[in-house]
């Protein structure tokens, strides 16, 4: 696979924002049984849930699903996939009520929640923490942490690269809409300590099988991290789970503040 630029996470998550949906219902479907557990007991009398790089909305929906009683601020600072949020929570009446769409990262949240003592029941942080380096995590656990009840859950999606690691180019999805056929395409490879680059494309195919139509290629740095390192960074009480009800799920890293 041919190496690109890498991207920024606007420019990246814009460009590749187009097909999201495509592999999110997967996606979503993996880590759902983890997010469940994660969530149990969680009490929306403390705040809204706060999900963080909410992407095009389906982990969004699943978070409505468990904490019935509650609000969420879903906040993702990428254009394209805010795009398909706010339409998906524009959507749906339930979704519409509940959830409120911000374009904040996760760097301007760990800035901002010191200052002014916003309160949340829980927090939901998949498919994101690698994009942070180890500084901008700590900020972002400790911001969490003084924003949370004691014991609250911060639910976090590991992506299962806990160690840089060579991964040859491997087509992730292939999937036909309409006339065309999607192809995701994924590679990884080490790139400094505790670091990976990642090379996707997505290449759509014409009717039949048939000729190229286009090509959108992105290039993004990923922190590796496993629950290890989640815990000794944030000095957090953290669990991981990986199997429910005998099943694999994602693998989901659960940090907890400790008891008052
Ligand atoms: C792999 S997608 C996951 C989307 C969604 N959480 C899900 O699981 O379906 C990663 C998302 O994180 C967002 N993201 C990347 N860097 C971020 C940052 N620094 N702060 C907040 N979100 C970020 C991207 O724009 C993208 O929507």
């Amino acid at each position: 696979m041919t190496p690109h630029a890498v991207s920024t996470v606007e420019s990246a998550y814009s460009a590749a924002g187009e097909f999201y949906e495509l592999v999110a219902e997967r996606q979503a479907a993996s880590s759902g049984p983890a997010l469940t557990v994660a969530l149990a007991g969680v009490d929306p009398a403390a705040g809204p849930v706060l999900e963080i790089g909410a992407g095009t909305g389906r982990i969004t929906e699943l978070i409505a699903r468990e904490v019935p009683g509650a609000s969420i601020v879903a906040t993702e600072p990428a254009t394209t996939m805010r795009a398909v949020l706010t339409s998906r929570v524009a959507g749906d009446p339930g979704l519409r009520e509940r959830v409120t769409v911000t374009a904040e990262s996760a760097q301007d949240l760990a800035a901002r929640l010191p200052r002014t003592g916003e309160r949340f029941c829980a927090a939901v942080v998949f498919g994101v923490a690698g994009h942070l380096d180890p500084g901008e995590r700590r900020a972002l656990w400790s911001a969490l942490d003084g924003a949370l009840p004691p014991g609250a859950p911060i639910a976090v999606d590991l992506m299962g690269v806990a160690a840089p690691r060579t991964i040859p180019p491997v087509r992730m999805l292939r999937e036909r809409v309409g006339d065309q056929v999607y192809e995701w395409w994924s590679a990884g490879e080490p790139s400094g300590a505790g670091r990976m680059r990642f090379d996707t494309t997505w290449k759509v195919f014409g009717p039949a099988g048939g000729a190229p139509v286009r090509e959108v290629s992105e290039s993004y740095q990923w922190h590796t991290l496993g629950t290890a390192d989640l815990a000794a960074e944030s000095g957090l009480a953290a669990e991981q789970v990986t199997e429910v009800n005998s099943r694999t799920t994602a693998e989901i890293a659960i940090l907890r503040g400790r008891p008052a």
